[in-house]
């Protein structure tokens, strides 16, 4: 690979010591509560991110920051914009199940531009910048070429604490789980849809996320030639709380399924927040 571009390389480097930080916590007993229902954090969140930050800031000190710990907020201006979430999959994480990720984004003018993700254990490093492609560990990625929804295999995830779609959303998995080859929750969104960009998974949907968990590995997906949206097929996925990836074939496959068994009127709630 090409020596990364300055953005990309401060974006690894801030993962990459995510990654340092976590594995020291490795060993040591957690300090673990809840900040909402089902809603884990741990002493090792705060940690990561603080490191994270610490190099972001060093290096850029007059970019905006938008953090899930410690800078958290629900807006994005035009100006430079570092997305971070320290430990994407803090409940496997606090269990010692093992998928969980750092993820480092940088937005400018409400566009992605740079994202990485690093799942821990597996040391798998997901990168993009905007225009330039998609990489595992320095390889290019390409999302999956499946088109016939039977042979799709699929991610997604269950929100933590807003039930307010799951029976509909029971019946889409009934019907999915009849329809599709698989669906898998491995609980990290950002390692979902870095599956889907390098083609293990076909496609990818969820609501509840937030844009820390959505901002990296989105480009990640887009840069691997996949479809990301909101569930109306739109561009309100970053705050939106609603999304779906796949290769485009899936992509249409998906949405077309939510339409079906969660139609509009049932997610109007989830719209307007
Ligand atoms: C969570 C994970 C999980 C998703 C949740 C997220 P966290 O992030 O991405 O897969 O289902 O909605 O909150 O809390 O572990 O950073
Ligand atoms: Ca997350
Ligand atoms: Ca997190």
């Amino acid at each position: 690979m090409n020596e990364p571009l300055p953005d990309l390389k401060i974006a690894l480097e801030a993962a990459r010591k995510g990654v340092k930080t976590i594995k020291e916590f490795k060993n040591k007993k957690l300090n673990t509560r809840e900040k909402g229902h089902h809603d884990l954090v741990t002493d090792a969140d705060f940690a990561t991110e603080a490191a994270v930050l610490k190099i972001i800031r060093n290096h850029f000190p007059e970019d905006e920051i938008l953090a899930e710990e410690t800078e958290a907020h629900e807006k994005l201006t035009d100006a430079r914009t570092w997305i971070v979430d320290p430990i994407d999959g803090t409940t496997n994480f606090a269990h010692d199940f093992p998928v969980y990720c750092v993820s480092v984004a940088l937005w400018e003018g409400k566009q992605p531009k740079v994202g990485v993700v690093i799942e821990v254990n597996r040391n798998e490093e997901f990168t993009a910048v905007a225009g330039e492609g998609a990489f595992l560990n320095g390889e290019k990625i390409s999302v999956s070429d499946t088109s016939s929804p039977r042979d799709a295999f699929l991610g997604t995830g269950f929100p933590y604490n807003d039930l307010s779609l799951v029976e509909p959303y029971l019946n889409l998995f009934r019907h999915l789980m009849d329809e599709a080859q698989g669906i898998r929750r491995p609980g990290a969104a950002t390692f979902d849809l870095c599956c889907v960009a390098s083609g293990r998974f076909d496609g990818f949907f969820e609501y509840s996320l937030q844009p820390w968990d959505v901002a990296a590995a989105s480009l990640i997906v887009r840069e691997a030639g996949g479809l990301v949206s909101d569930w109306e097929g739109g561009d309100d996925w970053l705050f939106g709380e609603r999304l779906i990836a796949g290769n485009p074939s899936i992509h249409k496959m998906l949405k077309e399924r939510i339409d079906q068994f969660i139609p509009e009127p049932q997610r109007r709630a989830l719209i307007k927040k």
